[in-house]
């Protein structure tokens, strides 16, 4: 008998990751040469605020951090995230039962997934969606029910299209907004129905905040937990990766109900040790930092925007200017698939941009932007669109 090295059926029916595949072809194009410009992942570029990189030296210093950090997090960081949702959003949470930190917000918004969905549960997700949405769901064996967005109904959740019936049956519905991909902001309003839809299904709500901080033009993205009542059954997962380009640290945190967090840690408890204890200090300083800090980066990215709509309105391309995240989401040309274009622009010009649909079927016909170069690159990117003769 040979050995049978199938992966299980959670592993064998996920989707290529997109990424993965990009990687590969952006790997050949170095090959032939290409000086690539890559625009493709949300990878903040340059480094995390000194004070951060202070702290986090600082702490190597000290010996009991070496060890295995404590499971729910150091106290010190999770008292640091109460104080800031205190501070940003005029929400009380309590640091020991309501807010847990994570290996970066990806983990845990599967884990999530883990933890809370038995196969054959029905959970809600947006298409087009960052895929930890409905790949955490898809590895749990969930029924997925996809919330089809549309650029008419400006990328929002329309919960009076989910059938009745569906409704009454899932247990779980995800959400993001600031939205990556499509940069679509919700308002407080949009925020209050979604509560109500869930509260009357009795559905739990996960909503992923990543873009907390990376609004522009005054524009202040709500928190789901600022909606009265929302904490009764909902969760907000965050993440230090984007404001405070500390991506590769691996930290972020989920806040929110006590009982949805304990199963949270409760799973985690049997799969992971922690965030080495360094890097949660250095997180808890980030989250101090005075806002000049956060208006800092929020600069950098709104010109890095203003400079790019710009430019390519020069080339025909009609995008409106995002009011939030780091991203431009661009339609492709008429006629034009979603991996046609991101595989033409890469052998035409070097420059990675990610294909829509790689945030689910309903991002055909998009293209992702990130805006993670500085303006001498984006003007190089734009000289070698007008040169391929690459246009709307
Ligand atoms: C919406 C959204 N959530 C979560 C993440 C992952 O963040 P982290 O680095 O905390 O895992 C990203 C990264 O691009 C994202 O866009």
């Amino acid at each position: 008998m040979g050995f049978d090295f199938t992966p299980a059926d959670r592993v064998n029916t996920l989707p290529p990751y997109v990424f993965a595949r990009l990687d590969e072809l952006k790997a050949k194009a170095r090959e032939q040469g290409l000086d690539l410009i890559d625009l493709g992942m949300g990878n903040p570029d340059g480094y995390a605020p000194q004070p951060v990189i202070d702290a986090a030296t600082e702490a190597l210093k000290v010996g009991e951090n070496h060890g295995y950090p404590p499971f729910e997090g150091t106290g010190s960081f999770r008292s640091a995230i109460a104080r800031w949702y205190h501070r940003r959003y005029g929400v009380n949470l309590s640091p020991d039962s309501e807010a847990l930190p994570l290996i970066g917000s990806k983990e845990g918004l599967t884990h999530l997934a883990l933890a809370y969905i038995n196969p054959g549960d029905t959970v809600l997700v947006p298409s087009p969606a960052y895929p930890a949405h409905f790949r955490g769901p898809l590895i749990a064996g969930a029924n997925l029910h996809k919330m089809v967005l549309t650029a008419e109904k400006d990328w929002l959740i329309d919960l009076s299209q989910i059938p009745e019936s569906v409704a009454q049956q899932a247990k779980i519905l995800y959400f993001n907004y600031p939205s990556n991909p499509t940069t679509a902001v919700a308002s407080r309003e949009f925020f209050e129905e979604i509560v109500a839809f869930a509260r009357h299904y009795s559905i739990l709500l996960v909503h992923d905040l990543c873009y907390a901080e990376l609004a522009f033009d005054g524009y202040q993205p709500t928190s789901l937990l600022e909606i009265p009542g929302a904490k009764e059954l909902s969760v907000e997962f965050h993440t230090l990766s984007k404001t405070y380009s500390m991506a590769g640290w691996r930290v972020g945190f989920v806040v929110g109900n006590s009982k949805i967090i304990q199963g949270l840690r409760t799973l985690k408890t049997n799969l992971d040790y922690g965030i080495f204890a360094a890097v949660q200090a250095a997180a808890e300083t980030a989250l101090e930092l005075p806002d000049s800090y956060v208006e800092q980066a929020q600069q950098r990215y709104q010109q890095r925007r203003d400079f790019l709509v710009e430019g390519l309105e020069k080339l025909g391309w009609n995008i409106p200017k995002p009011k939030a995240t780091m991203y431009l989401w661009v339609p492709c040309p008429k006629g034009t698939g979603s991996t046609d274009f991101a595989l033409d622009t890469l052998q035409k010009t070097g420059v990675v941009v990610t294909p829509g649909n790689a945030f689910g079927e309903a991002g055909e016909g998009y293209v992702r932007i990130s805006l993670i170069a500085d303006r001498d690159r984006l003007q190089e990117v734009l000289d070698r669109f007008q040169q391929a003769g690459i246009r709307y």
